[in-house]
């Protein structure tokens, strides 16, 4: 028997990643190791990656640089590797070339295999290696260590199909499967059970979910509404060309369904979402948002917008300013264009020059958080119901929870409010 291994996972990325994260501690702990709280207490160092801009990258090749030394003073200390980078040859060729160091490299298709590539560098002593290029399966019942207490990540399918010219995920994460609706439905009950109160369901485009028997995303959110004790329904991402009248339907029917939708426009201007390969216009866009303020009053909204693609001119870009004005975002997630290997977006002629996309980047940042305040402002002396999440990173007696419309609310409370 080796002795026991304490473990502690570095997540880069997305609501995915949290989720293969908490997927990883849950395999770990059912094998006997124990989870520290902070890298340095740690004898296995796992760290999942992103690759969605090159920030991501940068970030992790640092991270693995301060694990040089770690590795030096104690050779039995455990370096594994995985996420959406570790699906791209030319990362796999750098780590090999420059981060020799590193025990385990394991891909996005197939982490139910951590505990036992770990045994097998415990026991073998030798690096271990194992990518798959994609996959058609999904694997079912993993256990999982949830970070929250009452809410929790539910894949509902995976990968992506629209390859927009930008993006790396399709590569990364590869073609869309959707889970059984039953898989699912089990474990949100099964979550219930265990205290969970609101659950997010996860899916780069969770509005072209098909499951077995020919449940669309709808049918899901009919059939997850009617779970008891289960009081609220997240989704995250919808992308706007699939967003289905059926969907904004479950909005009116549906009373555990959140008024609140992520909707990715990524630019304002007709011409760079074609380029951009998002199949719906500037128009078709701004009708979907109408729609859905008509149907579901009060709806909050959130979008990503990138700045910067490439032939993105000064006219493309007021026209993205001109939308956000227009619609009002509750909050949005801004991002300067990232060149990604291997994207189609990459071959781009008329790159835009860095210091255009800072100056664009900032003049858009202003808007956006100018709109969010006063959108926020309009709930002074209101009384909201949030979900108690736990203590907030304000400050120590603040805690902080969620509304319905997915808000913030720091607050002053007490450990025994969260959940
Ligand atoms: N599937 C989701 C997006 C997931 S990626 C959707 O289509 O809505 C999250 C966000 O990262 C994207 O919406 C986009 O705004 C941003 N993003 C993706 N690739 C990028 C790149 N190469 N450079 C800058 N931002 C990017
Ligand atoms: Fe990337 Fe587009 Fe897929 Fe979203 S829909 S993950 S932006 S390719
Ligand atoms: Fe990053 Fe992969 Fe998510 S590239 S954003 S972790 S799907």
């Amino acid at each position: 028997m080796e002795r026991p291994r304490k473990f502690y996972i570095t997540t880069f990325g997305c609501q995915m990643n949290e989720h293969d994260s908490e997927v990883m501690a849950g395999m770990l702990l059912e094998k006997g190791f124990t989870a520290v709280r902070e890298r340095k207490e740690a004898d296995v160092a796992i760290i999942n990656t992103c690759s969605i801009r090159e920030n991501a990258d940068k970030r992790f090749f640092g991270t693995l640089g301060q694990l040089k030394r770690r590795k030096m003073e104690n050779p039995d200390f455990l370096v594994c590797v995985c996420g959406c980078m570790m699906q791209q040859q030319h990362v796999i060729d750098t780590i090999k070339a420059k981060y020799p160091w590193v025990d385990i490299i394991f891909g996005t298709h197939n982490i139910h295999q951590l505990p036992q590539l770990l045994e097998n560098a415990l026991s073998e002593k030798k690096k271990q290696i194992e990518i798959w290029p994609g996959s058609s399966d999904i694997v079912e019942g993993l256990p999982c260590k949830r970070l929250h207490q009452s809410k929790a990540l539910v894949n509902i399918m995976f990968g992506c199909n629209n390859f927009c010219t930008y993006c790396i995920v399709p590569y990364t994460r590869g073609r869309e499967r959707s889970r059984k609706p039953e898989e699912i439905l089990r474990e949100v009950k099964s979550l219930v059970t265990d205290g969970v109160k609101e659950v997010m369901l996860l899916g780069q485009n969770v509005n072209s979910y098909r499951g077995e028997g020919g449940v669309d995303f709808a049918g899901l959110i009919y059939m997850l509404n009617r779970v008891e004790g289960l009081e609220r329904i997240r989704f995250m991402t919808s992308h706007p060309k699939d967003l289905s009248d059926r969907l904004i339907q479950a909005f009116i029917d549906c009373e555990k369904l959140c008024k609140n939708i992520h909707l990715p426009v990524q630019s304002g201007s007709s011409r760079i979402l074609k380029a951009m390969n998002r199949h719906y216009d500037r128009e078709q866009y701004l009708t979907l948002v109408d729609k859905l303020r008509q149907a579901v009053p009060g709806i909050t909204m959130s979008t990503d917008i990138i700045v910067g693609f490439p032939g993105e001119t000064e006219e493309d870009f007021q026209e993205t300013l001109d939308l956000v004005r227009r619609v009002r975002y509750d909050s949005a997630f801004t991002f300067l264009y990232s060149i990604r290997k291997g994207t189609p977006a990459e071959k781009f002629e008329e790159q835009i020059p860095e210091e255009i996309k800072h100056q664009r980047f900032n003049r858009l940042v202003d808007l956006v958080n100018s709109i969010s305040a006063e959108k926020n402002a309009e709930y002074k002396d209101t009384v909201q119901k949030v979900l108690v999440e736990g203590p907030s990173k304000t400050g120590s007696r603040t805690f902080a929870g969620r509304t319905d419309g997915f808000k913030l609310v720091n607050f002053r409370g007490a450990a025994s409010m969260t959940g």
